[in-house]
């Protein structure tokens, strides 16, 4: 883990070749995704790459054999473009891309493989049930705490997702988990402040701390409300700020992941760390929290968008 951030972008635009925002595409976090994709195609215009936007709804495999790209930047976020389908099929076509391959990005969209390796290599993640027609629901709960998110454990932002608090609401929070996806699962609930951890290349930038008026941080604290505060440097002395930058960094090379990412993480009162989920392809508009955190670290957005892309002129 490198703590110090270079700042200096290498790569001329003329090496760097035609480069393809990938932005759109179907998922759910389709309207974040076009705003990203905006940005980045912004920032690459401005630094003088020859860029090109392509929505991936519809025929991404056409569109992108036609666009005769150098090289792709990955701007979808959710199913199809953030869990590794779109990473193979650049990879078959042998277009390099931004951000982590196709194991690690299946595997990230995933929190319940994530987190049982996370479990596996002994690093620190919420306690868990996963939902199977057997799961006896009270025992799971009261092993739990009795305070519990329900997930589906494919989807992003949010969606489908709820904090249950008694074993009577626990039933209707399952059945919306599970309308999303086939995977459910119950995760111990923890109380206390939520960070979330920006990786640029073997760089771990500045934590960020969220402080969400709602009752978590879902989807309208996301993408709507005002009220979600973001404090970055995030206040935890220097040695708890370590200790989550680390934890942040193993979970993400734990998983396989490179180039850029973002660790969501909560602690508990008495300042255990858990990380909740790795995102491969984070939000980046420029009210976005990597961005955030790089201008702390001093890049700007558009410095940002440079180190992204030159992550894949090594693969
Ligand atoms: N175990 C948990 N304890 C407390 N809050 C949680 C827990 N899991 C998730 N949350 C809250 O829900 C939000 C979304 O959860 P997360 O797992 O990051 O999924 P996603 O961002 O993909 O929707 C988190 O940012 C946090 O505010
Ligand atoms: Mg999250």
């Amino acid at each position: 883990m490198n703590s110090k951030v270079a700042k200096s972008s290498n790569a001329l635009p003329t090496q760097i070749g035609r480069v393809g925002v990938l932005l759109g595409g179907n998922s759910a976090e389709r309207e974040v995704s076009l705003r990203s994709g905006e940005a980045i195609f912004q920032a690459l215009l401005a630094n003088g790459v020859d860029a090109i936007k392509i929505d991936t709804a519809g025929s991404a495999i056409d569109k992108i054999r036609a666009a005769n790209l150098d090289r792709a930047f990955i701007a979808l976020h959710g199913p199809g473009g953030e869990d590794g389908r779109i990473q193979a099929l650049l990879e078959y076509l042998a277009i390099p891309f931004t951000g982590s391959g196709v194991q690690a990005s299946a595997i990230a969209m995933d929190k319940w493989r994530t987190k049982q390796i996370w479990r596996g290599e002994g690093l620190s993640t919420p306690e868990y049930v996963v939902v199977e027609d057997s799961t006896d629901l009270a025992a799971s709960f009261a092993a739990l705490g009795g305070k519990v998110m329900v997930k589906p454990s494919h989807e992003g932002s949010s969606i489908g997702m709820s904090k249950v608090e008694t074993l009577a609401a626990l039933g209707d929070a399952i059945e919306r988990a599970s309308a999303l996806d086939t995977t459910v699962i119950l995760e111990r609930l923890i109380e206390g402040p939520e960070y979330t951890v920006a990786i640029l290349g073997d760089q771990v930038l500045p934590p960020i701390r969220l402080e969400a008026a709602n009752t978590f941080y879902d989807y309208d604290a996301k993408y709507h409300s005002n009220e979600t505060r973001y404090l970055c440097p995030c206040g935890l002395p220097e040695q708890q700020e370590s200790e989550l930058k680390a934890l942040a960094y193993a979970g993400f090379q734990s998983i396989g992941c490179k180039g850029w990412g973002r660790v969501d993480v909560m602690a508990d009162s008495a300042g255990k760390f858990y990380m909740l989920e790795v995102n491969t392809v984070p939000g980046m508009t420029d009210h976005s929290l990597v961005p955030m955190a790089a201008k702390v670290a001093g890049l700007s957005f558009d410095q940002l968008v440079m180190q992204i892309l030159e992550g894949s002129l090594a693969s």
